[in-house]
């Protein structure tokens, strides 16, 4: 089994995520579906399909405009929040400690937070992709987690643009997330690859080692697009 996970970013409406769970509601594979969408589309039905955050507040309530806490995320029955994504990271300033608050609230409420890590064009030009990626690991994921957390790896410089890593260098950054986790108890923490996956490379993504699942953006907005990757591997 698989995790196939969707980012709408700020994208869609609430008739696109209607359509969409119908769409899927057919769709025969026993791989793990989640949307995460916009604040708005939260609480829509859902089906077979788990619904996820795109975000959540460093903070547990109160004089924060504009922000949403964990504890409102879980009330409308969504299960996973997205932290640490590369566009909170560039936009939002988002870092690994701030990513680590994030991900504790999310726990503390009951939200599987799915952790992004991944390196910049300018950290892998530098050769700092390795480096990068363990600190990422070892300084946004809480200490004293049980395995109830997921880890998303994607590469910075290639979200969006249609570029993916080779195969082999998908491979060595999934071997050293499994081994970080291992290290810090945390074997079995299932690992997704993100950025520019589509339905044409997602089942051979998949076949690397270590590779858990997809955490997809553009191509989860179409369900022409996203169920050929639901379905290409079992
Ligand atoms: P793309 O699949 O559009 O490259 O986006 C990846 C991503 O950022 C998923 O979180």
């Amino acid at each position: 089994m698989k995790i196939i996970a969707g980012n709408w970013k700020m994208n869609g409406s609430r008739d696109a995520l209607e359509t969409m769970v119908q769409d899927l509601a057919s769709v025969k594979s026993d791989n793990k579906v989640i949307l995460c969408v916009p604040f708005t589309m939260l609480g829509a039905k859902s089906g077979r399909v788990a619904i996820g955050a795109q975000d959540v507040s460093a903070h547990t309530h109160g004089a924060y405009t504009g922000e949403v806490s964990a504890k409102m995320i879980a009330d409308t029955g969504a299960k996973y929040v997205i932290v640490g994504h590369s566009e909170c990271r560039q936009y939002h300033g988002d870092t690994n400690s701030v990513v680590r608050q994030k991900a504790e609230l999310a726990l503390a409420n009951g939200l599987t937070p799915i952790i992004c890590v991944g390196e910049t064009m300018d950290e892998k030009q530098a050769g700092k992709t390795m480096a990068v990626i363990e600190s990422g690991v070892r300084e946004s994921v809480p200490a004293d987690v049980n395995t109830d957390i997921i880890i998303a790896y994607e590469p910075r410089w290639a979200i969006g643009a249609g570029l993916t890593p080779t195969s082999a260098e998908i491979a060595e950054a999934h071997t050293l997330i499994a081994k970080t986790l291992s290290d810090m108890g945390l074997a079995g923490t299932p690992v997704l690859y993100g950025a520019s996956v589509k339905g044409s490379n997602a089942a051979e993504i998949m076949s690397i080692s270590n590779v858990d699942g997809v955490l997809v953006g553009g191509a989860s907005l179409k369900s022409d697009d996203f169920i050929p990757i639901i379905t290409s591997v079992k």
